[in-house]
């Protein structure tokens, strides 16, 4: 399979070149210029391959596996031998792999066991410009690491529209390399006012296009899963009716992260002859895949993005405005192959003023304990915390919102510094409350139910009926979906959503793992295999790291006969100390405990029973917090109050700035009044000092500060 015309292999001696002479390299190039599939075999071709792996990291699932099978295709061999990919959970690699693409939250993993990831000879951080918080992570992680391996370790950094002197100056001036896209002009056509409903707009103008312009496929940004298959079906019942030899044929592909491999390969099959596609994507499709043969775009100029505020705790997944280097991105996905058009269903008074220039990174929108704790578990004397050298650094509310985190799940004692359960928990590939829950299980013998837990909870996507993990504004609609089917499944005993998982996973493993019992019970099958096998892996590693510490506890078989489930969720609260709520007295409303108290509701989906009087039970922990129409809590088990009382005592004695000092003389510095604030010395390392910084702090307060108006 040629690609030979792609743009970046004119630059290949260039290329070999400038990474000879330098030690990071940064590379700017168009999407679909080759950077992701062509790099790795420029450096594979001219031997970089024969001292050591290949690794190129991509923040999304779907891309590694996608463009891996792309490389393998193109060196025609089979995926999983000279090339292969690691994403969590699925590792496809052998000692043949030269060429290995990996999320970057597996390069962090493996950089525990092996800070100095000396099994590679190049590290490519791709997609840079995604600015996902483990890329964001790893660039901070490299910049230690090209000088401890100056002499046998290659960094390069890709980007379709990074900032690359930013980049560069962060890598004390590397060289950039520009490889000009050969990109085909795009003519861009705004509305005239914001649509009602970007569904219907981008329906109307999908058919619009189909109708009278030329051939051509047509790439429609859609915000999510739901909304993605609500439009493909719209869209195919618009085709059928259109009158039969009136326009060429068409297919409707969607494209999302979700979607299985099986279906996910089919945008890169090529169309069938005379034949319009209408593709229908997320943003994955605005730079990390590259569908050829495009040549219309409809924007909607919006993206569903995760947001944390460390303040209250909680996560809102918002449709949101893109950025304007998005909205470009997007319109030049129309002109890879010839002269295209862009359909922005937005006027251009919109673009101009209410798009915020760049995207917020993930790391000032996120909730940092996982990073942290990794980052603490490197155990690096140069590396603290606060002081790591991050490209965008997030708030230093976030910075102590993580903080006090780990120190209520024991992974960090009160002078911050990284205990042996913290250090167990680092070797989990789990979020700190599962990886916690799970090491408190081990103690109590309930851990075969905790892998189950943790296994459920990991599965991406919806698995049972009606707890579609996507935006749901209408409760009402989740109540009559899950009445509807669920009635069949296991309820958790009243006790909550981990029970019931737990339960129906038991269920399911009693009746040797049936597929037909899956989909008569609406499960999604695919979803219940994951768990299993996730659960397998957690099992695995749970026991080395048990040989190396925790003292192997016997691998309970017998069920749990008792039926109020007390030692796992005694473990679930262990787990998620910092994510405990009370029940306020009048109404069925919860409190959240400890530094981010306030009211909240139990998502409509939960099989939480109440008591006979209609109480529901005094304390629970929960699994997230996401706000949607209202604050709700997702995933929530009962838990008693004489487990929460030791928590809560916890968070009395909670000092921020012992925890961030790093060190107990460095905490003696502090002034007494100072009570929320880090030591000046280290504030300076967090605020935002050169222009560029603070032009981005300008945005990020102004898209804040927007969010709010909502
Ligand atoms: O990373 P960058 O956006 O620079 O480009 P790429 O992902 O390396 O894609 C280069 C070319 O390979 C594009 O024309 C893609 O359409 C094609 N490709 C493909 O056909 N199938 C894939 N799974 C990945 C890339
Ligand atoms: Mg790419």
């Amino acid at each position: 399979m040629a690609a030979n015309h792609l743009p970046i292999l004119q630059f290949e001696d260039k290329i070999l070149e400038i990474v000879d002479q330098n030690p990071v390299t940064v590379i700017i190039g168009e999407t679909g210029s080759g950077k992701s599939t062509q790099l790795s075999q420029i450096l594979h071709r001219s031997g970089y391959s024969n001292s050591g792996i290949i690794a190129v990291t991509q923040p999304r699932r779907v891309a590694a596996v996608s463009v891996s099978r792309r490389v393998a295709q193109e060196l025609d061999v089979r995926l999983g031998d000279e090339v292969g990919y690691a994403i969590r959970f699925e590792d496809r690699t052998s000692e043949r792999t030269r060429i290995k693409y990996l999320t970057d939250g597996v390069l962090l993993r493996e950089s525990l066991s092996d800070p100095e990831l000396k099994q590679y000879s190049v590290i490519i951080l791709d997609e840079a410009h995604e600015r996902s918080l483990n890329t964001d992570i790893l660039m901070g992680l490299m910049k230690r690491l090209i000088k401890l391996r100056a002499s046998n370790l290659k960094v390069l950094i890709t980007s379709a529209t990074l900032d690359g002197e930013k980049v560069s100056s962060f890598f004390s001036e590397c060289p950039i390399l520009n490889v000009p896209g050969k990109l085909f002009p795009v003519e861009i056509l705004y509305s005239s006012e914001q649509p009602k409903s970007y569904i219907e707009s981008s329906l109307k103008k999908a058919i619009d296009i189909h109708v009278n312009e030329p051939e051509g496929d047509i790439l429609i940004f859609m915000t999510g899963q739901d909304d993605i298959e609500k439009l493909v079906s719209k869209l195919e019942e618009k085709i059928q009716r259109l009158e039969a030899g009136s326009c060429m044929d068409a297919v409707v592909l969607p494209l999302h992260g979700s979607l299985p491999p099986e279906m996910q390969i089919r945008v890169f099959n090529p169309p069938p002859p005379n034949c319009r596609r209408f593709i229908v994507a997320t943003n994955i499709a605005e730079t990390s895949l590259t569908v050829d043969g495009v040549v219309y775009v409809i924007d909607s100029g919006y993206v569903k993005q995760r947001q944390y505020n460390p303040s209250s705790g909680m996560y809102s997944l918002d449709v949101v405005q893109i950025s304007r280097v998005q909205a470009n991105q997007r319109a030049g996905r129309a002109g890879r192959t010839r002269p295209g058009k862009c359909f922005r269903l937005y006027p251009l008074a919109v673009y101009h003023d209410n798009l915020l220039e760049a995207t917020v990174p993930e790391i000032q929108r996120s909730s940092l304990a996982g990073s942290v704790l990794y980052l603490k578990s490197l155990d690096l004397p140069d590396i603290d915390i606060l002081k790591f050298d991050f490209l965008d650094a997030p708030s230093r509310e976030s910075l102590q919102d993580a903080l006090k985190q780990l120190f209520l799940i024991d992974a960090i004692d009160e002078n911050g510094t990284i205990t042996d359960i913290g250090k167990e928990m680092s070797g989990l590939p789990l979020e700190p409350s599962l990886a916690r829950t799970l090491i408190e299980a081990n103690k109590h013998d309930c851990l075969s139910q905790a892998l189950t837990v943790a296994a459920m909870l990991s599965v991406e996507g919806t698995l049972l009926p009606g707890r579609s993990k996507s935006m749901d504004k209408t409760s009402k609609n989740i109540d009559k979906k899950r009445k509807h089917h669920s009635s069949e499944l296991p309820d958790g005993a009243g006790l909550g959503d981990h029970i019931q998982l737990l339960q129906i996973y038991e269920l399911w493993d009693q009746i040797d793992y049936s597929i037909d019992w899956c989909k008569d019970n609406n499960l999604q099958v695919r979803g219940m295999l994951f768990a299993r096998d996730v659960r397998k892996q957690l099992s695995q590693i749970m026991h080395d790291i048990a040989k190396g510490s925790l003292g192997v506890k016997r691998q309970e078989r017998r069920r749990d006969r008792q039926h109020d489930y007390k030692s796992l969720r005694k473990s679930l609260c262990a787990g998620y100390a910092s994510q405990l709520a009370e029940r306020m007295m009048r109404h069925n409303g919860y409190r959240t405990l400890g530094f981010k108290s306030q009211l909240v509701q139990v998502h409509p989906s939960s099989v939480l029973q109440s008591d006979d009087e209609g109480m529901l039970p005094d304390y629970v922990v929960y699994h997230e917090l996401i706000s949607t129409s209202r604050p709700f809590m997702r995933n929530v088990c009962k838990v008693e109050m004489r487990w929460a009382t030791p928590i809560l005592q916890r968070l009395e004695k909670l000092n921020v700035n012992k925890l961030s000092g790093g060190g107990v003389g460095q905490s003696e510095e502090i002034t007494a009044d100072s009570n929320t604030d880090f030591p000046k010395e280290e504030l300076n390392t967090v605020v935002p000092a050169d222009d560029s910084k603070s032009r981005i702090q300008a945005a990020r307060e102004r898209f804040l500060a927007r969010k709010g108006n909502k």
